[in-house]
């Protein structure tokens, strides 16, 4: 890793990544393939990847094709599977990198029976998401039959996706009917069956006796939109310094717009963190952990800074959670935030260096 000046850094546990991986795994007692995408939910993919390989597991699932491709760079031998929309110009790429792909559509299709060269493929059904997949049960199974004649195109495997795996549990009952329906109606059934993300693997896998693989992401963070804990680890922790300190006087302000004003005398820590890596203005009035102590965060949050209100005894060089330890959790800055766990890790900016800790 190239030098680090900044005092902000992420420490992504990945003997705690690999732990939720078997955890998961064996709740499920499934195949898992972990889903890496966007920059594995933040904790860096081509790190993670490199870790789970050296552990064993030889197939991961990314979004983009360029996701694929960071990954293929360092591993010429393990599966990707791009779960997006490729376009018909990318074959030649995906079929030299031996990459695997998602066809949604059959316009890609018939590109690839004109192609010439290997092409190894997932395709996706669309049971009620309304967001990639064929919709047209009959349009999979022509295409099933088709593909049989076609020796450069190999159709590995077929998947699904739930709109309501953490909520309307009807509603995904209707999913994995259509997707068993149309199961039924293939001559052949391919390799890889999947179709639960986390909160389907953790809850309903277990059941789904027509899989083969589930594909997991924030579980694998130890995050899951279930209040249960599953027994997951924590993964993820932002962290920074206080690096500089002031002392206000009653009626002093503080950032800009002076959102904030003192009270009484009061200290205030600047941590060099802001909403140009992901702690969006949003964040104001929310906490931070200090030695497992949750402290305010007050004024407005700078592009680069932030402050917090400290007691006398916190000083400069001070260690600062931002989030991802027991006083501060990823889900409770979601709830503050309005919004899921996802999106908190996706927010974290390239310019958080990630460090890595706990490689067992
Ligand atoms: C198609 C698909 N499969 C699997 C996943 C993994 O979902 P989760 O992170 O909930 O496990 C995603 C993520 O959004 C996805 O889009």
């Amino acid at each position: 890793m190239s030098k680090r000046y900044r005092k902000t850094w992420v420490e992504v546990n990945l003997g705690h990544i690999y732990d939720n991986y078997t955890q998961i795994k064996d709740i499920c007692q499934k195949e898992v393939i972990p889903v890496i995408k966007a920059n594995a939910y933040g904790h860096g993919a081509v790190e993670v990847a490199d870790y789970l390989i050296e552990k064993g597991i030889r197939c991961f699932a990314v979004s983009l094709l360029e996701e694929a491709l960071e990954i293929r760079e360092k591993h010429p031998d393990v599966d990707i599977l791009v779960m997006g929309v490729i376009s018909a110009d990318d074959l030649t790429v995906v079929s030299k990198q031996k990459i695997t792909f998602t066809v949604s559509q059959k316009s890609l299709y018939d590109a690839m029976k004109s192609f010439n060269g290997p092409l190894k493929c997932h395709i996706k059904v669309d049971t009620g998401m309304h967001r990639l997949g064929f919709i047209n049960p009959h349009d999979v199974v022509a295409l099933f039959d088709d593909a049989h004649d076609e020796s450069h195109i190999v159709l590995e495997g077929i998947y699904t996706h739930f709109a309501t795996s953490d909520s309307d549990r009807f509603y995904l009952e209707q999913q994995v009917q259509k997707f068993k329906d149309l199961l039924d109606n293939l001559k052949i059934k391919p390799k890889m069956v999947h179709v639960s993300n986390t909160s389907a693997t953790l809850k309903y896998e277990k059941q789904f006796i027509f899989t083969t693989h589930v594909r997991v992401g924030i579980g694998l963070f130890g995050l899951s939109l279930e209040k249960e804990s599953y027994g997951l680890k924590n993964t993820f922790k932002l962290n920074s310094t206080i690096v500089e300190e002031k002392t206000l006087q009653p009626g002093d302000k503080l950032g800009y717009s002076i959102t904030y004003e003192a009270k009484e005398k009061e200290k205030i820590g600047v941590l060099p963190i802001g909403y140009a890596d992901g702690i969006i203005r949003k964040n104001q009035n929310g906490f931070v952990s200090i030695n497992n102590t949750p402290y305010p965060i007050v004024g407005r949050i700078c592009m680069d800074q932030m402050f917090v209100k400290i007691p006398d005894d916190v000083t400069i060089d001070e260690t600062v959670t931002i989030m991802g330890d027991d006083i501060v959790t990823i889900d409770d800055v979601a709830e503050r935030l309005d919004t899921i766990t996802y999106e908190v890790l996706c927010q974290i900016t390239y310019r958080v260096p990630r460090t890595y800790t706990n490689r067992k």
